[in-house]
């Protein structure tokens, strides 16, 4: 396959977990990068995204900034649609605007989760949150403002940078002898690392659309949690639990799983399960 080092790339979000990892595996390959937090660019005002990315010229945009609290975003809907579509949008429009290519890191919760095998590229995304509303329409400004884009759909993320899910299981269960944890949720575990290597393979590429990047492999929450206390040699009892006993303001997915479609059609590797992942990530996380 053609490729082309990027010349300088341009990270939206840089201090989350995924822009993070995205930043560290940049100047590890020695490509110029720059990499923008909130406070530098707020991706929701319009004039500062097209004067920084005008400023800075980058070849490729990855954009990693989002609002990514599922349930505060129930309760705030307007800051929600701010940042994940019209946000979005603003990127959409200012790396278009300079030639960039464009990366949008979308979410597996823009689907219902009624499906029983791994979503595909082409199946209709059906958002059953404020959340994965919020990122479907930003996928959609994408797809109208940028005609050179990548939109890369990925779920249940986890890394050295959390806040996440992994990272709390661990730290609870340094803490209690045994944690309750959901069943009845099913999706594929993605490790930072191993997106932003995925991110960096397609950005050079020209084949522009939308990718289903996940692990490989599929657990519910509960075997996730299972298999972090085993991988890092806790004894903590797991219990299973229904989502019921659980509460909580936003809907979810019961099941979301992603398929890799369109890696697979356009000669891309799939990503490794999502086992060896959590392995490398226990290593690289730091001992106390
Ligand atoms: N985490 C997951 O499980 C998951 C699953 C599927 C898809 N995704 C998608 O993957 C991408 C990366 O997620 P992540 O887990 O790395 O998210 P993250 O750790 O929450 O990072 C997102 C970053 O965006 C920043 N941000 C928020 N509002 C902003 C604004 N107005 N302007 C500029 N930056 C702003 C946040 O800053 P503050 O923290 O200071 O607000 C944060 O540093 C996101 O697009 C997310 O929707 C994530």
């Amino acid at each position: 396959m053609k490729y082309k080092k990027p010349k300088k790339v341009l990270v939206t979000g840089a201090q989350g977990q995924l822009g993070a990892d995205m930043m560290e595996l940049l100047k590890r390959k020695g490509i110029t990068a720059v990499g923008y937090g909130k406070d530098q660019l707020d991706i929701t005002n319009a004039e500062q995204v097209l004067e920084v990315i005008g400023y800075e010229r980058p070849t490729h945009v990855v954009h990693a900034a989002a609002f990514t609290k599922v349930d505060e975003a129930e309760g705030e809907r307007d800051k929600a649609y701010a940042i994940n579509a019209f946000g979005t949008r603003n990127v959409a429009v200012a790396a278009n605007k300079v030639g960039a290519r464009l990366v949008y890191v979308s979410t597996d919760y823009v689907f219902d989760g009624r499906a029983t095998t791994p979503y595909h590229e082409f199946a209709r995304p059906r958002p059953m949150n404020v959340y994965g509303a919020t990122k479907y329409e930003g996928e959609n400004f994408v797809r109208n403002h940028h005609a050179r884009a990548f939109i890369v759909r990925t779920s249940w993320v986890f890394g050295v940078h959390g806040p996440n899910f992994a990272k709390m299981i661990l730290q609870l269960g340094h803490q209690q002898p045994e944690l309750k944890v959901v069943h009845d949720q099913v999706g594929s575990p993605t490790y930072t690392v191993d997106l932003a290597e995925m991110i960096l393979q397609l950005m050079v590429t020209e084949r522009y659309g939308t990718y289903h990047v996940s692990n490989s492999g599929t657990c519910s929450w509960y075997e996730f949690a299972c298999a972090i206390m085993e991988e890092a040699g806790l004894a903590v009892k797991v219990r299973p639990v229904p989502t019921s006993q659980f509460p909580r303001p936003a809907r979810r997915p019961a099941f979301s799983a992603l398929e890799g479609m369109a890696l697979r059609l356009n000669g891309f590797p799939a990503l490794r399960p999502w086992q060896e992942a959590l392995r490398d990530f226990i290593a690289r996380l730091p001992k106390d």
